[in-house]
């Protein structure tokens, strides 16, 4: 297992002053921002795009960030997003076409790619791509909105997705992401997630760092 990774989700965070909100999330001891991209047509919601994640460099923001699209169809924005900073690209396959193709494409711009599941989707997607995967991004809640509640039956759909990238020796992160909070990751953690999302739980809390202190204490149990 790779060290645990916190990923807050910045769709929880101040878009007025996003600049502000996501240096203090950084400096508060996240590792990865989590950029969470809806069109109003894959979801139900719009967010942003890759020029808010160029101002995010622009304003100084070092840490990787973790473009999550939800977004359909993909392919033209991943040029976009990786010039725009972006360092981890994952997409849902039932929103491209070609995922091997899109994998591909990720990849040769320079950023990590991934898979993203909803709580339907069945892991086989991965069957024929795992090596071409740098990430597999399990959601616990249906996408579109931030704030809902984590859905149980992922905890065993994340140790199945363990289980296959443990049999494939390959160093693919597995990422969960919808209703993570103090109280269930260590829950998540067994289950076999080492990267976590986490937008209101850390955003609607007055001490942000309190809040990753707090998960870091349950995930080293
Ligand atoms: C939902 C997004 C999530 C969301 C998580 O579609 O992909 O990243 O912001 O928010 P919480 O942690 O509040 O469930
Ligand atoms: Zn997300």
């Amino acid at each position: 297992m790779q060290p645990y990774l916190i990923a807050p989700s910045i769709l929880s965070a101040d878009f007025a002053r996003l600049g502000d909100d996501v240096a203090a999330v950084l400096n508060a001891g996240a590792d990865v921002v989590h950029f969470d991209v809806m069109d109003n047509h894959y979801v139900p919601n719009l967010t942003m795009g890759p020029m808010v994640c160029q101002a995010l460099r622009n304003y100084g923001i070092t840490a990787p960030i973790d473009v999550h699209l939800m977004v359909e169809p993909v392919d033209a924005l991943v040029p976009q997003f990786a010039s725009a900073g972006a360092s981890i690209i994952t997409f849902h396959p039932e929103a491209s076409r070609h995922v091997d193709r899109t994998l591909q494409l990720i990849k040769q711009h320079g950023c990590q790619a991934g898979l993203v599941f909803n709580p339907a989707t069945p892991l086989s997607y991965l069957d024929y791509v795992l090596d071409k995967v740098d990430v597999v991004l399990l959601m616990s809640v249906n996408p579109g909105f931030g704030g809902q509640k984590f859905i149980p039956a992922t905890l065993d759909k994340l140790a199945a997705a363990r289980r296959i990238i443990d049999q494939s020796s390959l160093p693919i992160r597995l990422e969960i992401d919808g209703g993570v909070n103090v109280d269930n990751i260590a829950d998540i953690a067994a289950a076999g997630a080492d990267m976590f999302v986490a937008g209101s739980a850390i955003f609607n809390a007055p001490d942000y760092a309190q809040v990753i202190t707090q998960m870091r204490q349950r995930l080293a149990k």
